[in-house]
């Protein structure tokens, strides 16, 4: 079983979960009853030497294609209002815009972009090219034929359904004008691919909701790939789940239109102002702070929120306001702790701690989904928190979902040995590392799926 895990993460850079082995090991002996095997042996000629039939039967088994056009709209709004005016001006002598969807899986993506594009900036004459990778043959054969059921469509807008789409008997065509922008290739993101990675060629890649599926190793070096590959100014989109924290490497964070979203510096227009960094001011007033840390540990948070409203002097930094919150929320103060969880956020929307002070909040006036958006935003900017990954997994299990809750716990269990001690004693709800660590083990071993 681990060596055909081993195989899968070398030839198409997934990881998986323990959980997953009942599911695979079932996959493992009915492919090697077709192809009169024993299970062991099936895995030995996996592994031995290339074998592309069965290994494009187990990407098309295997993956998940879920994907829709305009699929999170907020992220397009960004694209139209903020990249692709910038890039339409840089670009402005050529007159090429090129777009890569990496993982486009049946295509919508791909077309979003285009559509996108050609509606809001560049115009007949200019040249829109965008090239969709996936490495599922299945999922190609569907994005090359550009044939939708309204399904695909849900999140569209009316005018683009209206200017992009003609109905037919079989649902929903895109028109030729988009396809003519789209292209679409075979390509799997372990593979080196010297003309598809050449440095300085994209405006803009999107690659969402595939990294989270792949092994670290495998990930960074794609992540590198695409930075290097975008033009200076050029932009790039990732899923919600799939974050760089708020300072990966050759890129600057952004954040409009509700979406983060990333950038190559350079290029001739100056771009947005970057995010500021999520970083805390000096510590002046270290043993007030402690003292006030102590007494939430002890339960007396009457004493704390007095020690920490009236005596400190000066401005109270951004981590003295999150303790305050904390303090709020614990002696039953919601309305005031919201508020200002929210000030803390308007004044650094980068600041994860405050999503998640938000998100504890939300859920205890019962806005569950609001506080699950808080906790995907406090994981997303800051990869190593393990607390938001545990609330998102047992929210996950209370909602039936097994899959997403083994994801988020597995995360946590991995990250919960190297949480921050004052971010336990703030956000742990009385509960230490080790009580924290069993109950998220607990609530794994309680799920039935992974993944
Ligand atoms: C969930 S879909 C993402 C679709 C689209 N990007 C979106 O977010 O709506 C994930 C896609 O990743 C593709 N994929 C998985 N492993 C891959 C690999 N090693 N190389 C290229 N594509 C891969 C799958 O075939 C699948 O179509």
């Amino acid at each position: 079983m681990s060596r055909f895990r081993e195989v899968l993460g070398k030839s198409l850079g997934w990881s998986f979960a323990d959980a997953d082995a009942a599911a695979l090991a079932a996959l493992i002996g009915e492919r090697a009853a077709l192809h009169g095997m024993s299970g062991a042996d099936y895995v030995i000629r996996l592994a031995a030497r290339e074998w592309p039939a069965e290994t494009s039967y187990l990407v098309e088994r295997l993956s998940i294609t879920e994907t829709y056009f305009f699929r999170h709209g907020e992220q397009f709004r960004a694209l139209a209002e903020q990249a692709l005016p910038e890039r339409v001006a840089d670009r402005g002598t050529q007159r090429l815009l090129r777009m890569l969807s990496v993982a486009c899986s049946s295509g919508e993506e791909a077309y979003t972009l285009a559509m996108v594009a050609r509606q809001e900036c560049a115009g007949p004459d200019w040249i829109v090219d965008v090239l969709g990778v996936d490495a599922n043959p299945a999922v190609l054969r569907k994005a090359e034929e550009a044939w939708y059921s309204s399904w695909s469509l849900r999140e569209t807008p009316d005018a683009a359904q209206r200017r992009w789409f003609r109905v037919g008997d079989g649902g929903y065509r895109v028109r030729d004008e988009v396809r003519r922008c789209v292209r679409f290739r075979r390509y799997n993101v372990t593979d080196a691919d010297e003309s598809l990675w050449r440095p300085a060629q994209y405006d803009v890649i999107f690659c969402r909701n595939l990294l989270m599926y792949l092994t670290p190793d495998v990930a960074s070096s794609l992540v590198a790939r695409m930075t290097e590959a975008l033009v200076p100014g050029g932009y790039l989109f990732l899923g919600h789940t799939d974050s760089l924290g708020s300072a990966p490497a050759g890129l600057e964070l952004l954040h409009t239109h509700h979406s983060f979203y990333y950038r190559r510096p350079g290029g001739r227009s100056p771009g947005p102002r970057p995010a500021p960094p999520a970083t805390a001011p000096a510590c002046t007033e270290e043993d007030a702070y402690n003292r006030a840390i102590s007494l939430l540990r002890e339960e007396q948070f009457a004493e704390a929120l007095e020690l920490i409203t009236a005596g400190l002097p000066g401005r109270p930094r951004e981590r003295d306001r999150l303790l305050e919150g904390v303090l709020l929320a614990q002696a039953g103060r919601l309305t005031e702790a919201m508020a200002l969880a929210r000030r803390l956020i308007d004044g650094n929307g980068l600041y994860a701690d405050a999503h998640q002070l938000l998100g504890l909040c939300l859920e205890d006036v019962s806005d569950t989904d609001e506080a699950i958006g808080q906790y995907r935003l406090a994981a997303f900017l800051d990869t190593g928190f393990a607390l938001p990954r545990l609330r998102l997994g047992q929210l996950a299990r209370r909602r039936g979902d097994d899959r997403a809750a083994a994801g988020d716990l597995e995360r946590a269990l991995d990250l919960l040995p190297h949480e921050d001690e004052e971010r336990i004693a703030l956000f742990g709800g009385g509960f230490g590392r080790i009580s924290l660590t069993v109950l998220c083990r607990s609530e794994l071993d309680g799920c039935e799926v992974r993944r």
